[in-house]
């Protein structure tokens, strides 16, 4: 018996392990080394306004048609149709895009790279 309550609190915190684990994995979206909490990102998306420019699925009131709709941009291949789609080029890419691609039509706003990376976790469950 003195075992046993020796090794609940043990199973609760290798419990609370597995839970905290299963949620880096979905914040992921599959991709390795990448974390990024995608409700705050959808919640980022609204405050910097990005829907003015952009049409965003989920987010209520996106319609912009300044740029390109982001519907599916998760499975694009290329940013801006030029730069390699991947999380880390996504984050670069909201940071700071005209670092990126100088004299594009998207203004660098001043996101922190945090928000970014929250901001990429968010565009990642467009597929
Ligand atoms: C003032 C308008 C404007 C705002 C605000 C804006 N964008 Fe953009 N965005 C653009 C334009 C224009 C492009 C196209 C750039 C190009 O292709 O050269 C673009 C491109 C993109 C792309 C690449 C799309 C593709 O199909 O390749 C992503 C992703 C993106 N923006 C995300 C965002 C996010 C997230 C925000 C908010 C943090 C945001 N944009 C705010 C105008 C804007």
């Amino acid at each position: 018996m003195a075992s046993y309550a020796l090794l609940a609190p043990r199973l609760l915190l290798l419990l609370g392990l597995g839970a905290t684990f299963a949620c880096g994995i979905h914040s992921a979206f599959g991709v390795e080394n990448f974390n990024g909490n995608s409700r705050r990102g959808a919640d980022l998306v609204k405050r910097y306004g990005c829907g003015g420019c952009h049409e965003i699925p989920g987010i209520a009131n996106a319609d912009g048609n300044v740029g390109p709709s982001l519907r599916r941009i998760a499975t694009r291949t290329y940013i801006a149709g030029f730069i390699q789609n991947s999380p880390d080029n996504m984050t670069f890419w909201i940071e700071d895009p005209q670092k990126l691609l100088p004299g594009n039509a998207m203004p660098s706003s001043g996101i922190s790279q945090d928000d970014a990376r929250d901001i990429t976790a968010f565009l990642y469950t467009l597929k």
